[in-house]
């Protein structure tokens, strides 16, 4: 007699969701405890149910036995998990009275501030803020900016490769090739990102950081305006006085190639800082993306932004930047 048996289901089925509702009201430890009892209980409902059983056709008493047994384990475990939330409840009651603690808000991270303030300062000079990927290619990386198969820059202790051949950018130098791949001179471009290198950590090294890289192609580009220009954003960025020093360096995608120094006030003291590398674009370079370089010239540079944050802000260990730790977030 299936009809009997969609009946009684229909009936535990309201049963059992009666039985909640009226939990749900149970606010208390009295409330619970008289729910317990109504439900629960040796003379209560569940067990008036289970007595009922001798009027259930013989054939189907089985099954209904289960359905009230799937009945009864289903409110206990209500039951238990209602008397644990209401224990947590009592034993750390809310005071509406206390005063709130107010709420602190986010902000952005003191890097993210560096890197904005001087795409700001970039930009009022024209340069175009670009970004490109951080998972890269050795062509991108290394080949068409003139660094040739067998440089030691290459080598794996030196970079995050990827088993299929990729890695992981260790210079913005590489949105050079990914701009001059597509866009015809002139070019000015100022391009931020994360770099990453298995440098191992210390005060001023970390096996991610930031660089800014700037890129200007045109006609009668000198190294007077790559001069100018960073003299420029010194100004802008650590005031009037700063200053801007060259050292002769070498960078296998510019020619000359200088180290860049910033002299900047700390703590009332002023010092040289070297910030980052520079040059006059490598007419290979320009080969390689098919810019003629009897016609264009053009000056690049990448500056670490961790370095000039650190003293912008007198941080002391390019750690404390990443370790996320609120109290030295707040800081700023
Ligand atoms: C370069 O990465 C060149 N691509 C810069 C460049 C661009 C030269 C365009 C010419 C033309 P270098 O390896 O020196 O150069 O890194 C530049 C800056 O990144 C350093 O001066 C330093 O400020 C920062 N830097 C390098 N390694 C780390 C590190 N492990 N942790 C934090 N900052 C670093």
């Amino acid at each position: 007699m299936s009809g009997t048996i969609s009946h009684m289901s229909t009936q535990l089925q309201d049963q059992q969701a009666a039985a909640l509702r009226a939990l749900d009201q149970a606010f208390d430890a009295d409330a619970l405890e008289a729910w317990r009892i109504e439900w629960l209980g040796t003379k209560g409902r569940v067990k008036g149910l289970m007595g009922g059983i001798k009027d259930v056709a013989k054939d189907e008493r089985k099954a209904f036995g289960q359905e009230l047994n799937t009945l009864k384990g289903a409110l206990e475990a209500a039951f238990d998990q209602r008397q644990a939330d209401t224990q947590a409840t009592e034993s750390s009651p809310m005071d509406v009275t206390e005063p709130g603690t107010g709420e602190r808000a986010g902000r952005r991270h003191i890097i993210t501030r560096t890197v904005d303030d001087m795409l700001d300062v970039f930009g009022r000079m024209g340069f175009t803020p670009v970004t490109g990927p951080e998972l890269e290619d050795e062509r991108h990386n290394f080949t068409a900016l003139n660094v040739p198969a067998a440089h030691p820059a290459r080598e794996p202790t030196d970079n995050f490769y990827l088993a299929d051949g990729r890695m992981l950018r260790s210079q913005t130098s590489t949105v050079q090739i990914r701009v001059l791949d597509h866009t015809p001179p002139p070019v000015r471009i100022v391009a931020a990102g994360r770099v990453y290198r298995p440098d191992t950590h210390d005060a001023t090294h970390y096996s991610m950081f930031h660089q800014v890289e700037g890129l200007y192609v045109d006609r009668n580009v000198t190294i007077v305006d790559l001069k100018s220009t960073l003299l420029a954003f010194a100004h802008a960025y650590f005031g009037p006085d700063a200053e801007v020093r060259m050292r002769p360096s070498f960078f296998p995608f510019t020619e000359p190639s200088a180290e860049v120094d910033m002299k900047m006030q700390i703590k009332g003291r002023w010092q040289w800082i070297e910030l980052g590398g520079c040059g006059m674009v490598d007419p290979n370079v320009l080969s390689e993306v098919g810019i003629d370089p009897e016609v264009w010239t053009g000056f690049a540079f990448g500056l670490g932004v961790e370095r000039i944050a650190m003293r912008r802000y007198g941080i002391g260990d390019i750690r404390w930047l990443f370790e996320n730790d609120e109290r030295f977030l707040r800081r700023f």
